[in-house]
């Protein structure tokens, strides 16, 4: 079975970033399945003027908040590692308290209990002490916290150089753990 990557899309500004990710993931062949919570796709309406059913075009499979028996649930579904762009503040919390309320939440948790890549493109500003806490908590976990901070530094023209570039260097990021045919590299630390 092709392992496939798990992305998780949330309810904090920024979809635009989960729509590009997602479109790079296809243009290199990356297989993934996503899921959304309610929020996210209230955000994806508001901010990209889009149906979150248009996204099934990138993903081999689209999964709601509430479908907690999906495979995403399961240690046993063999995904390459999950990553949550944009990344709430609440969705950050739930993972970093182990609350597993949702499928996004549970897949998080999944993620970490079978130490594979969790990276969270978190987006909140500003930040209080109970987010910082809890992206410590993830960092100490063996996640990695990536956040939404792009670069200026290639001169970016436009909103859309902006985001690709950003998401081109969250995927050089993810290089080190999975190839462009979708094998895994051995999570850092664990070789
Ligand atoms: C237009 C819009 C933008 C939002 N932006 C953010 C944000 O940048 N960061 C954040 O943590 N929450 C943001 N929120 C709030 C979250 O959507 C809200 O806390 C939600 O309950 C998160 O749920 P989820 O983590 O299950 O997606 C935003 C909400 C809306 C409607």
């Amino acid at each position: 079975m092709e392992k496939k990557l798990l992305v998780g899309i949330t309810g904090a500004s920024g979809a635009v970033y989960a729509l590009f990710f997602l479109r790079k993931l296809r243009e290199i062949s990356i297989p993934c399945e996503v899921i959304i919570t309610d929020a996210g796709k209230i955000v994806i309406k508001h901010e990209l003027e889009m149906d979150w059913r248009a996204l099934g075009e990138y993903a081999e499979k689209i999964y709601g908040e509430r479908e907690i028996g999906a495979p995403p649930a399961s240690g046993s579904a063999p995904y390459l590692g999950l990553v949550i762009i944009p990344c709430s503040m609440g969705t950050l919390a739930g993972i970093a308290t182990g609350q597993a309320r949702n499928l996004l939440l549970r897949a998080g948790d999944v993620t970490l209990k079978e130490k594979r890549p969790l990276v969270l493109v978190v987006r909140e500003a500003p930040l209080n002490s109970i987010h910082l806490q809890n992206m410590l908590t993830i960092a100490q976990a063996g996640g990695v916290i990536f956040p939404a901070m792009p670069g200026f530094y290639n001169r970016p023209k436009t909103l859309e150089e902006l985001v690709e570039h950003f998401v081109e260097r969250l995927l050089q990021f993810m290089s080190q753990f999975i190839d462009v045919k979708g094998n895994w590299k051995a999570w850092k630390g664990l070789e």
